[in-house]
Formats: structure tokens, C-alpha cells, sequence
């Protein structure tokens, strides 16, 4: 019988370097009022937001990306050429094909990646980190073993302004991370899944349907209320069997880092998780409002540029929403 040969990677991966970009256009409550019937304090008392960063008509899912992806390879210290595979997360990309992904290389100037872009909107991210980590362990990375991951969104496009339960919660932006080999685990396994029961509770109309539109794109819709209800009995179950599969309990955390939906359900998975004080809690939403693949990402790189998340700390990162997809992992800080 003929044998073929397998292909082996690293035995770990780990994060390398983190970029991010905000949409330089910054809408405060007060002026978000002026376009729905709302108040800032209702906004901020039920979701943390204060103002959001909107992408402006010259910045693009491929421009935020790109930015993004050149200060994550900075950090790394990786030339593009050693790039072996670029993911894209993102919802915001107009074209079925090529892939953003595709558009991302010839930007930055990757020569020959794999290259492709996965739609698991908030959850994306992390479902990034598991698909690079497997690239890597399993030797489908290139020759060195180099995966570039962006979650990158441009929502202020596709909001519905006339509709004030969701037009308020969106931002603009992308984070990346480049991810290679490791000698020592850097990512623990992945918990994720999706519900299926729930696929239509936040959707993104057709571009049929969005053709109609006063702005010509498609609208998303969410039924705020219903995913609020999932993440508190469901996700916080998810967040806990992470940590649980690293084989950590959870004051060896040093950082939490939930996608950055509302204020309130992060609180309840801290609650939840028993996390101690001393446990430093992403809270990016304030400042940059829910930016769905990107969340995560961006706020974990201003964290490490700050100095809150220093090297060798663990952080347990988590995604959730559309599909109702969800997604979470620990990771070490680079
Ligand atoms: O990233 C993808 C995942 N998405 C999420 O995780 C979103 C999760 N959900 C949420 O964050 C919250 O459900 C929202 C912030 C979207 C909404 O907050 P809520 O506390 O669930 O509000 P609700 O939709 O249950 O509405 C409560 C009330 C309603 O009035 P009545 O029916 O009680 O009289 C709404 O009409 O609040 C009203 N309302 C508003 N009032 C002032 C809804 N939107 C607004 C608004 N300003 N912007």
C-alpha cells in the first residue's frame, strides 16, 4: 500500500507581535443623539459606550487591515516575506471573492501566503487564533511557520440609523496578530461552537435587500435583547471550560479580555468566573464601541502598549455573536 507523507509543525504556538487602527472619526453620545432618539446616559448606563471610532470614507476594511497588520509584523519583528498565511475576520468586506485576505497580501507585500477570510463576525478573532495555532502544530504555516490573523470591521456602513436599538453600539476598526512557533504553549486549546437555533437573532441583510437602503448597503439587525440573555447563561459556561481545559484555575489569570459587546454582560462573566481583583478586565468598549471581529484585538494591543498586559501574562480572550458563534482561548502575552 502506498504511504503518503504527513506534514508536522511546531509543537506550540504563540502570539508574536499585536497591531491595531481606529477609525479616526470619533462619535461621541452626545452626537450620536443628534441621529436617534436615545440619551448619552441611557447609551452608556446599558453598555459602557461613550463615544465610538468611525471609519472615514477614505478608511477602508483593506487600509485598517493593512496598518494594523504593519505594526503587529513591527512588533514581531517579521519581514512580510516570512508570512505564511493571512486570515482575515471580518463581516465588512464587499466582495464574495477575491478575499480580503487576497487584497492584504499584495498591500503589505506577502509574495505567496495562503490566504482567506472567515466570516464568524464577533467571534472571528478567536476563531482566528484556533485556526492559526492549528496551521501552525500541523505544518500547513510556511517554512517558518508565520500566521498574520486581522479582524478588521467596518460597521458604521451597514447601521440603520432609524433603528436606535442597535445604531449607537457600533464601531470601526481592525487589530491584528501575527502567530508563529513557540518552544513552550502559548495558546491553550480552543473552546468554540456555535447555536444554531439562534443564526437569525443578529444578521446582515442581503445585497439585494441592501440595494433599497437610503445608504445602498446592507443593514444589520440584532435582537439585542435575546443574545444579551445567551452570553450570561451560555457564554459564561464557555469562558469557564476555557480556563479549565488550560489547566489553570482562574486567579492564574492576569487578564480577561471579552469581546467588547456591552459593559454589563463583562461583568457578569466576571462575576461568573469568580475572577480576583487583581485580574486586569479589558473595557475598550468605552472609547471605541463594539467593534466586533476587531474588539478583541484592539483592545488587546492597546493593553500591551500601554504596559497592562506585559509579557509572559496569561490572558483569556473570548468572542461571541453572530450565528450565535462563540469562541475563546488563553493566550500569552508576546
Ligand atoms: O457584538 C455582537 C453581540 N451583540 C451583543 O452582545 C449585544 C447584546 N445586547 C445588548 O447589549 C443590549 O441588549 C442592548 C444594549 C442592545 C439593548 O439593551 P437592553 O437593556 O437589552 O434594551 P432592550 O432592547 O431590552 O430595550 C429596553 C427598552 C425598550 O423600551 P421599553 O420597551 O422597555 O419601553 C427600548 O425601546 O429600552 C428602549 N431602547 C432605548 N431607549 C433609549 C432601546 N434602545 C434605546 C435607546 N435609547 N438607544
Amino acid at each position: 500500500m502506498t504511504t503518503l507523507a504527513t506534514s508536522t509543525g511546531a509543537r506550540y504556538a504563540r502570539i508574536l507581535g499585536t497591531g491595531s487602527y481606529r477609525g479616526s472619526r470619533v462619535v461621541t453620545n452626545e452626537q450620536m443623539c443628534t441621529m436617534i432618539d436615545s440619551t448619552p446616559e441611557w447609551i452608556e448606563q446599558r453598555t459602557g459606550i461613550k463615544e465610538r471610532h468611525w471609519a472615514t470614507e477614505d478608511e477602508t476594511p483593506l487600509s485598517m487591515s493593512a496598518a494594523a497588520c504593519r505594526s503587529a509584523m513591527d512588533m514581531a519583528g517579521v519581514e512580510p516575506g516570512r508570512i505564511g498565511a493571512i486570515i482575515v475576520a471580518s463581516v465588512s468586506h464587499h466582495r464574495p471573492s477575491p478575499a480580503l485576505a487576497d487584497y492584504l497580501a499584495r498591500e503589505l507585500g506577502c509574495p505567496d501566503p495562503a490566504a482567506f477570510d472567515i466570516s464568524a463576525a464577533c467571534a472571528g478573532f478567536c476563531y482566528s487564533v484556533a485556526l492559526a495555532e492549528s496551521l501552525i502544530r500541523a505544518g500547513h504555516a510556511g517554512d517558518d511557520g508565520l500566521v498574520l490573523i486581522v479582524g478588521v470591521e467596518k460597521l458604521s456602513e451597514m447601521i440603520n440609523i432609524a433603528d436606535r436599538g442597535t445604531a449607537f453600539i457600533f464601531g470601526d476598526g481592525a487589530g491584528a496578530a501575527v502567530i508563529g512557533p513557540s518552544r513552550t504553549p502559548g495558546i491553550s486549546p480552543t473552546v468554540w461552537g456555535s447555536k444554531p437555533e439562534n443564526v437569525e437573532t443578529i444578521q446582515i441583510e442581503n445585497w439585494l435587500a441592501g440595494a433599497s437602503n437610503d445608504t445602498g448597503y446592507p443593514f444589520i439587525t440584532m435582537d439585542g435583547r435575546t443574545v444579551f440573555k445567551w452570553a450570561l447563561a451560555e457564554v459564561t459556561g464557555h469562558a469557564a471550560r476555557a480556563i479549565e481545559l488550560a489547566g489553570i484555575r482562574p486567579e492564574e489569570l492576569d487578564i480577561f479580555l471579552p469581546h467588547q459587546a456591552n459593559d454589563r454582560i463583562t461583568d457578569a462573566l466576571v462575576r461568573h468566573l469568580h475572577l480576583p481583583e487583581n485580574v486586569a478586565v479589558g473595557r475598550d468598549i468605552a472609547e471605541m464601541g463594539n467593534a466586533s471581529a476587531s474588539s478583541i484585538p484592539i483592545a488587546l494591543d492597546r493593553m500591551i502598549r500601554e504596559g497592562r498586559a506585559t509579557s509572559g501574562q496569561t490572558a483569556l480572550i473570548i468572542g461571541y455573536g453572530a450565528g450565535l458563534t462563540y469562541a475563546g482561548q488563553i493566550v500569552v502575552i508576546p
